[in-house]
């Protein structure tokens, strides 16, 4: 008998992804096996995201068209996974009476085990947000790729900016166990994985709810000799990155020399109104301390507009800190409203003509910032993790250097997911352009992708 297939569709941030795998994992463990699209698959998971209204929209435009699919195949279980799960709960049926399940990110765990009985044909709809015993980090997962994984090293969020909703529907940070997150490394090692991200929504304060003394400095110590070529992670708060950390990414060989250390904004009054905990220039002294312990380092960063009671002169304090810090990678937001958070409910929301126009001024700045950092790189050697055929021209490859880069180049097909030198021939502003370089012909340098910061 033909085993029933699921299909998972995933909105949001790399946690979601991490957990959508491991959903997939859990799923292949009861029996189901991964549909090619929606309509092969007799079960459908959304994984969903609400920390911006745009994310939750395009969530519920998406599940509102399955109406029909499920009129004619009643059979199909729909399911509903993530933070809209958690954040809206019962309310995901009023809105979509096709739904069979909701399940809330604590409960996500136990999914799997649902949707088999629902598979069966037991129960009928149902809404859970209690917390599984279990931890999804922990069951099986089936990776997008072969070459790239994800290690929750932590889960929720304590920090409460008062724009987020992530503390509410994440619940309260908890470390994993570091001799667990070594497993799975060293298992990963062992299946070749080559570059591994680490993920909490603060890495910074991992450890900090474990009993001792270890923190994240020690894991990327220990996770440095395991084996992964490219260790990764994110995302650090700029008030908890410790020194200690900056000398474990320093010292070691294998922890890639990028650090995503959202500033979220360039006014002090506005960080104090955000609950960030940090100032301007506490944040820009922390940025020139990281470069100089890590000289090559490539930084990326979150900037968001239009926060209530943000003025013209607070934006302008962004601009400044966007061209100041030379980031390698900016992603921009526009400020969005979720009931909840303290901001909602903050005066002087800032009108969204406003908002517009500083998005688009700042990402005039950030396109300019983009280029000059790519432009750093024209003419080096890089090691390159191809990741396949690039979608905008599949004659060509695209993949990352260890700072993250995206860089395309023409050769076989037959590279993907193997590292190769490449030397950049030009510079965009939103990748980078190469040339499969002989082996002889990359320069040795301590990192063959270090871009080094002149003027
Ligand atoms: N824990 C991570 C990720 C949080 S969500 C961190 O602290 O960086 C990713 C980004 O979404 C945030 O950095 C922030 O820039 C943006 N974001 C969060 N809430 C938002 C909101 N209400 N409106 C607009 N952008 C938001
Ligand atoms: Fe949200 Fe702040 Fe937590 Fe990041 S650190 S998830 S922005 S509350
Ligand atoms: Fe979105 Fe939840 Fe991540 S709200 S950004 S999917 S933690």
């Amino acid at each position: 008998m033909n085993k029933p297939r699921f299909h998972i569709v995933t909105f949001g941030c790399q946690m979601n992804r991490h957990d959508s795998e491991h959903i997939a994992g859990a799923l292949r463990e009861a029996g189901l096996e991964p549909a090619g699209d929606l309509d092969d698959a007799r079960v459908i998971v959304y994984n969903t995201c609400c920390v911006r209204e745009h994310a939750e929209e395009r969530f519920y435009g998406q599940l509102s068209q399955l109406a029909g699919l499920k009129r004619v195949r009643p059979e199909v279980v729909i399911a509903v996974t993530g933070c809209v799960a958690e954040n809206d709960g019962e309310q995901v049926f009023r809105r979509a009476p096709h739904v069979d399940l909701v399940v809330g990110t604590e409960a996500a765990a136990g999914l799997a085990r649902l949707v088999e009985s629902r598979i069966a044909g037991e129960g009928g709809r149902l809404c859970t947000r209690d917390a599984s015993p279990d931890d999804l980090a922990d069951a099986p997962s089936l990776r997008e790729s072969p070459v790239h994984g994800w290690i929750s090293i932590m889960t929720g969020c304590d920090n409460f900016c008062s724009y987020c909703i992530v503390p509410y529907v994440r619940g309260r940070e908890k470390s994993r166990s570091m001799d667990r997150i070594l497993a799975q490394a060293e298992e990963m090692a062992a299946e070749g994985v080559i570059d591994v991200t680490l993920l909490g929504q603060n890495v910074n304060s991992y450890g900090r709810d474990l009993s001792g003394e270890l923190r994240f400095a020690e894991l990327l110590q220990r996770l440095d000799t395991v084996g992964i070529d490219r260790i990764r992670f994110t995302t650090s708060h700029p008030k908890d990155l410790s020194s200690k950390t900056i000398g474990a990414i320093a010292a070691s060989s294998h922890v890639c020399h990028h650090i995503h250390l959202p500033v979220q904004a360039g006014s002090s009054a506005v960080l104090a109104r955000m609950n960030r905990h940090y100032t301007k220039e506490e944040y820009l002294q922390l940025i020139a301390d990281v470069r100089r312990a890590i000289p090559d380092v490539a930084l990326s960063t979150d900037v968001m507009v239009g926060f209530p009671g943000e003025t013209e002169r607070d934006f302008s304090d962004t601009l400044d800190v966007v061209h100041e810090s030379r980031f390698d990678q900016v992603f921009t937001f526009m400020y969005s409203k979720r009931i909840g958070t303290p901001a909602a409910d903050m005066p002087d929301q800032i009108a969204q003509e406003t908002k517009q126009d500083r998005f688009r001024r700042l990402m005039e700045s950030v396109k300019a910032g983009a280029l000059r950092a790519n432009e750093a790189y024209a003419g080096r050697a890089v090691d390159v993790l191809v990741e396949g055929p690039s979608s905008k021209d599949p004659s060509r490859l695209t993949g990352r250097t260890r700072t993250n880069k995206l860089v395309h180049f023409t050769a076989s097909p037959a590279l993907r997911h193997t590292v190769v030198p490449v030397t950049i021939t030009a510079a965009r502003t939103w990748f980078l352009e190469g040339r499969l370089s002989p082996r002889s012909d990359s320069v040795p340098m301590p990192r063959q992708d270090a871009a080094t910061w002149e003027g």
